[in-house]
This record gives C-alpha cells, structure tokens and sequence, in this order.
C-alpha cells in the first residue's frame, strides 16, 4: 500500500501543516505539491490539503480533487475563521462531499487557522462599514489570533489525527 500527503498552499499555512502530518505517516508515503501528481493511481491513502477559498476548496485543490477517485481521504485545510466556527464545518463538509460524490471514502479531518495573508486583511479594512466582510472589531481580533497560527500545538494535534488513523 502507498501513501501520499498532498497539498495546496499559497502563503505555506497549509504545506506546514502537511510536512507535519508527513512526519507520521507510515514509510511508503510520498509528499508532493497539487501540481506535482499527474496521476493517483498507485496510491491508496491520500492525505489531502488545501486552503478554505470563500468557503470550499482552493482553486488549484479542486482541480486535484476531480482527479481522484476510489480512494481511502483524510482531509487537512486551514483557514482564517475558528476552527470550531459553522463556516469552518461547512467548509469542511463542502470538500468532504466532492470527495464523496468521486466515490472516494472519508477516513479522517483536521482543520486549523492560518494566517491571512496581510494583502487579504488590508483589502477588507478598506471596506465600507456596510459590506458584509468589513473589518470589525472582531474580525481584526479573529484575524490576529489566526496570524498565530498554524502553531506547534495545530502540528501536534494534526499529527495525533493521522497517526490514530493508522492505530485503528
Ligand atoms: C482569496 C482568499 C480567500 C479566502 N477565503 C477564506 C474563507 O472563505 N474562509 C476562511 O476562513 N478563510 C479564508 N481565507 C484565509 C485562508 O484560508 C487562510 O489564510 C489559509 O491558512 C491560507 O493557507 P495557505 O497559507 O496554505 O495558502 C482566504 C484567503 C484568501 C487569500
């Protein structure tokens, strides 16, 4: 059986968390960048990550998604809401789905935040009050607790996902 942990990342959020994961992964495991894999054929298990894009899949991810099919997934993203927030379930549950509607088998997921690249951030501070990704208090507050992140801890959690999923 071989392994692969594969990754989308545009700011290194989410390629820090998948060298973390591949840390504890078993020996025949390769990691690889979404453009670098052609085809998934030889794989098994697929560790798959990317970054949440206006609330699904980054672009490049999806593109990766459409190509694999039959497969065991664990699912790993990052992102700049909550871990525990409704966008960040349903965010996963969108990417959890198109893998599912492939026919592939879900086995695992891990969420955690990630810094907003700061272009991002300035963007929305220039915002009218009314538009609905305005910065407010809140989300300055949110968006400086995910510049924090991902942190040894979200490595550590990551990477006691992973290895459980090869305990069972
Ligand atoms: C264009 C753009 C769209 C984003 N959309 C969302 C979003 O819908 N929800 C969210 O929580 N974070 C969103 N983010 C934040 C990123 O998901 C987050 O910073 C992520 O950790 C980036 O990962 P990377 O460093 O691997 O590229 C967005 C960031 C950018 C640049």
């Amino acid at each position: 059986m071989k392994h692969l942990v594969i990754y989308s990342s545009e700011t290194g959020n989410t390629k820090k968390v998948a060298e973390a994961i591949y840390k504890v992964m078993p020996d025949e495991t390769d990691l690889c960048n979404v453009g670098e894999v052609s085809s998934f054929d030889k794989y098994d298990f697929i560790a798959f990550g990317c970054w949440i894009d206006r609330g699904t899949a980054d672009k490049k991810a999806l593109v990766a998604i459409e190509n694999i099919k039959n497969k065991k997934v664990a699912v790993f993203a990052t992102l700049g809401a909550y871990p525990d927030s409704q966008h960040a379930v349903d965010s996963m549950e969108r990417i959890k789905k198109l893998f599912i509607d492939n026919e592939n088998s879900i086995v695992g997921e891990f969420i955690c935040q990630g810094k907003v690249d700061p272009r991002l951030t300035e963007k929305f501070k220039s915002l009218p009050a009314d538009h609905p990704h305005a910065m407010n208090e809140e989300r300055i507050k949110r968006h400086k607790i995910a510049a924090m992140h991902p942190n040894d801890e979200d490595f550590a959690n990551a990477q006691r996902k992973f290895k459980e999923l090869f305990e069972k």
